[in-house]
C-alpha cells in the first residue's frame, strides 16, 4: 500500500470562494480536492455545477474528484470532464446501466468512480471491476457534512478490495467518505482505504494543516 491520500471536501467552505478555499487546502497539504455535487433530487441539497469545478481545477495543481450525488449523472459527465475533473464519481443507486455510465466517464477523458451508500452491497463490483478507477464507500448517508460516521460500514472496505483484485480492478483506488476524523482514520487505513475524504474535521478546524497531518 502506498501513502494514504487526504481529500478534503469543500462542502463546508465559503461557497462563493471555492477556488480560493481549494488553494488554501492544497497549501495545507491536501492530495486531492473532493467536490460534492448535489442536485436537490438524489439528496435534498443543491450545491455546485461544472463551472465551479472548472474554476477550481484551473487554480489548483492537485486532482479534483467530482462526487456526483445526482439522479441523472449522464447529463453532467461531459461538462465535468471538460472542466478537467480527474475523477468523476457516480452513485451506483441511480442507474440500471452502471457499466455504460462508467464507460461514458472514461470516454469523456476522466477516471471513473462509483459511490455506494451505506446500505448498498458491493457484490455488483465483480461485474464492473475492469471499468472502475475508484470506489467511494460512503460512511454516512449522502446529503450533508458533519454527520456521524457509520463504523458498521468498515467491513465493506476489505470486501471491496478483494472483489476488485479478483476481477480485474486491481488498479482501482478505495476512497472513504463521511464523518472521517482522527478517531477513525487509522482503522480505515488498516481496512484498506487509499483515500480519506474529510469535510468538517478539516474545514471547521482552526488549523486545517494540522487536521490534515493528524489524519495522515
Ligand atoms: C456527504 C458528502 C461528504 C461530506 C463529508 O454527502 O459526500 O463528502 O461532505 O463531510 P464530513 O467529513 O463532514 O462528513
Ligand atoms: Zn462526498
Amino acid at each position: 500500500m502506498g501513502k494514504v491520500m487526504i481529500a478534503p471536501s469543500v462542502l463546508g467552505c465559503d461557497q462563493g470562494n471555492l477556488a480560493e478555499e481549494a488553494i488554501a487546502l492544497q497549501m495545507a497539504g491536501a492530495d486531492m480536492i473532493h467536490l460534492d455535487v448535489m442536485d436537490g433530487v438524489f439528496v435534498p441539497v443543491l450545491t455546485v455545477g461544472a463551472g465551479i469545478a472548472a474554476s477550481i481545477v484551473r487554480r489548483v495543481d492537485i486532482p479534483v474528484d467530482a462526487h456526483l450525488m445526482v439522479q441523472k449523472p449522464s447529463h453532467l459527465i461531459k461538462a465535468f470532464a471538460d472542466a478537467g475533473c480527474s475523477y468523476i464519481t457516480v452513485h451506483a443507486e441511480v442507474t440500471s446501466h452502471l457499466d455504460r455510465l462508467l464507460q461514458q466517464i472514461r470516454l469523456a477523458g476522466s477516471k471513473a468512480g462509483v459511490a455506494v451508500n451505506p446500505s448498498t452491497p458491493v457484490d455488483f463490483l465483480r461485474w464492473v471491476a475492469p471499468a472502475v478507477d475508484l470506489v467511494l464507500i460512503m460512511t454516512v448517508n449522502p446529503g450533508y457534512g458533519g454527520q456521524k460516521h457509520l463504523g458498521c460500514v468498515h467491513d465493506k472496505i476489505p470486501e471491496t478490495r478483494r472483489i476488485l483484485d479478483s476481477y480485474g480492478g486491481g488498479g482501482a483506488l478505495i476512497s472513504v467518505d463521511g464523518g472521517v476524523t482522527d478517531a477513525n482514520a487509522e482503522e480505515l487505513r488498516s481496512a484498506g482505504a487509499d483515500i480519506l475524504v474529510s469535510g468538517s474535521f478539516i474545514t471547521s478546524s482552526d488549523d486545517p494543516a494540522a487536521a490534515i497531518a493528524k489524519l495522515r
